[in-house]
């Protein structure tokens, strides 16, 4: 079994999530950024690529006080578990997903330093899946077996990209903003080739969010409801 799992990113009008310099930018506007942190405090895991980590550093925790505290009254904790995708345990232990915030889980491969995994296992759970990159239906079923039945991808480019392409998302929410980037990430990087259906679109704020289904996803399911 695997969680249910959806993707959300904020995109340019030419389906960016960077500019050229492989940047992060600010895409979202302020009522797609509360959106986004109530996704997140809605999920049990939100897991993100080692890319992600580090160029953007984020801390991948909910920013609002009272989503916290809605999440503690439910009897969990504050924020969900983070997750990263790092197959050689590239990860800097400064990182601020490793912050004693909330509790992450980094998922290595057999390529990983053993050393570094050890220096790692002080800071957060570390499981080692696959051979040359993450095994993600493996890792979709550790997850399961750790209590996480919603997992939030938030990217980047080529964590989508694989997800999608291996079935293994039920739903995609695309914030597209008010950018034209030309070059940069995409939303999906490398060869995918699925069929999505639309769900939902509505005008939110300066932008556009659209929800899609996954015409694949029944391929490695959920139980989910
Ligand atoms: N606009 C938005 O909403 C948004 C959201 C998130 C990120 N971003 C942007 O996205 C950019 C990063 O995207 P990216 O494509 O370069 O990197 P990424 O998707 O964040 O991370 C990809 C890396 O993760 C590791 N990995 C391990 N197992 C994997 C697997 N099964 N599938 C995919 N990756 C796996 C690989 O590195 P190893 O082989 O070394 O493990 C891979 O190169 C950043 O610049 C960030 O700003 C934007």
């Amino acid at each position: 079994m695997r969680p249910f799992v959806f993707v959300n990113a904020a995109v340019s009008v030419d389906g960016r999530l960077t500019d050229w310099r492989k940047r992060q930018v600010r895409i979202s506007c302020e009522e797609d950024m509360k959106r986004v942190d109530k996704l997140r405090a809605e999920s049990d895991a939100i897991l993100v690529g080692i890319g992600t980590v580090l160029s953007d550093n984020p801390s991948l925790t909910v920013k609002s006080e009272e989503l916290r505290k809605l999440r503690i009254l439910k009897g969990k904790s504050p924020n969900p578990l983070r997750v990263v995708l790092d197959s050689k345990a590239k990860i800097p232990i400064n990182s601020k997903i490793l912050s004693p915030d909330a509790k992450t889980l980094v998922a290595v491969t057999e390529k990983a330093n053993v050393e570094k995994v050890e220096e790692l296992k002080k800071y957060s759970e570390v499981v080692v899946c696959g051979k040359e990159i993450v095994d993600l239906k493996k890792l979709m079923s550790i997850l399961y077996s750790m209590g996480v039945r919603k997992l939030m991808v938030e990217g980047g480019g080529k964590v989508i990209a694989n997800f999608l392409r291996e079935g293994i998302v039920d739903r995609i929410y695309v914030y597209v903003g008010g950018f034209v980037f030309g070059e940069g990430v995409s939303f999906a990087e490398g060869r995918v080739g699925i069929k999505v259906k639309l769900k939902s679109v509505e005008k939110l704020g300066e932008g556009v969010l659209m929800e899609w289904i996954p015409t694949n996803s029944n391929k490695f399911a959920s139980d989910y409801n």
